[in-house]
């Protein structure tokens, strides 16, 4: 047995040094103390030896044990630390190649005309206002004076859910969800998503709308007028405007006018003028269906389409791939991220236009 032990020592000791790879060794530490090891088989043996063998062979073998042990343990730091210097070396970072290209997301052109749209409109005194997408057929009709079975609900073709509830047609809905939780004065303005059943080169299920609203003891048509000319100057950066009312119907306004835009941007497009949306003098059945005093207060209101607006500002022909998520048209319409705040998040304005 003596014998034995001292071959395995002869044998393994050399082998574990000479071992190259971790692999290598752990078959040598398997082979030696591993569950059917030599090691292990001999003191198996043990057993059947007188209680004076047991002790100084016993001795013996847990000796020869320990030193195989630590053998293994000193080799396999040995390999790791030679292992890791071999992959540092192999990898080492050549910091001349160029960088990953960083694949940053754009902002979509509607969200881009919505903050622009707002920078000015918030610095002429607008608060931003907001209302639901599911709406109620009262502040999206009836309290618009557009009662059931009104004419002018066929002029907006409505998605229903049910008797009550539908997706609003037009963000006029949040001048009535404003006035029954403010007192005059008012001065809002509220884009969003409107939706109604056309699909068209021009018209798409969802769009987008911007609305004003000034509700105050003396707003009147020349206020409409002035802002309205303030805002095309400034959103498309040129004094080469002009506005034009039209007379028109809106069930919640008395007067109405569609307004129409001249000027450069519409000679751009070989046209005299564009039709940009709805305007008038508050019906004074809308203030009453709010508790507003029509005696006492008056108000303007105007929405249009911001999609066209942005299509317009930023010379985007066809509506549709607005709204399909392609990757390659927002990579070529979309706009990079500024690190400036922006009005949406309800931050300051510093990094918007000024205002004369
Ligand atoms: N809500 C109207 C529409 O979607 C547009 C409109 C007309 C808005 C007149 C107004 C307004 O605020 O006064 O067709």
């Amino acid at each position: 047995m003596q014998e034995k032990l001292s071959e395995i020592k002869k044998a393994t000791l050399p082998a574990i040094e000479a071992a190259k790879t971790l692999a290598e060794l752990d078959a040598i530490r398997v082979g030696v103390i591993g569950k059917s090891g030599s090691l292990t088989g001999l003191m198996k043996e043990l057993g059947g030896l007188s209680i004076e063998e047991k002790k100084t062979f016993g001795a013996a073998v847990n000796t020869v044990k320990n030193e195989i042990t630590a053998a293994i343990e000193a080799k396999k730091e040995a390999l790791e630390e030679a292992e890791l210097n071999a992959k540092l070396q192999s990898e080492s970072v050549d910091v001349t190649l160029p960088c990953r290209p960083q694949h940053i997301g754009r902002i979509h052109p509607i969200t881009q005309a919505i903050e622009e749209a707002l920078t000015i409109l918030v610095q002429m005194g607008f608060d931003l206002a907001e209302g639901p997408d599911i709406e109620d057929d009262w502040h999206n009709f009836e309290a618009l004076n557009t009662p059931k079975e009104h004419p002018a609900r066929q002029m907006q073709a409505t998605f229903f859910f049910d008797n009550k509830n539908l997706l609003r047609t037009q963000t006029s809905a949040v001048q009535i969800r404003t006035m029954e939780n403010q007192k005059p004065p008012i001065k809002i303005v509220c884009p969003g998503r409107t939706y109604r059943r056309d699909y068209d080169a021009t018209h798409t299920p969802m769009f987008h709308q911007i609305e004003c609203l000034v509700v105050d003891e003396k707003a009147n048509l020349a206020n409409l007028k002035t802002v309205l000319e303030e805002f095309f100057k400034l959103f498309f950066e040129t004094d080469d405007v002009k506005t034009r009312f039209r007379p028109s119907y809106f069930p919640f306004t008395e007067p109405s006018y569609e307004m129409d835009l001249g000027g450069v941007m519409a000679r751009n497009i070989g046209k005299e003028w564009l039709e940009m949306g709805g305007c008038g003098i508050v019906d004074p059945r809308v203030l009453k269906s709010c508790n507003i005093d029509p005696e006492k207060y008056q108000g303007f209101a105007f929405g249009f389409g911001l999609d066209r607006l942005a299509m317009m500002k930023y010379g985007i022909k066809d509506l549709r791939p607005m709204f399909e998520a392609d990757m390659k048209w927002i990579k070529h319409y979309g706009f990079l991220p500024l690190d400036v705040p922006t009005v949406t998040s309800g931050l300051s304005l510093n990094g918007g236009k000024k205002c004369d």
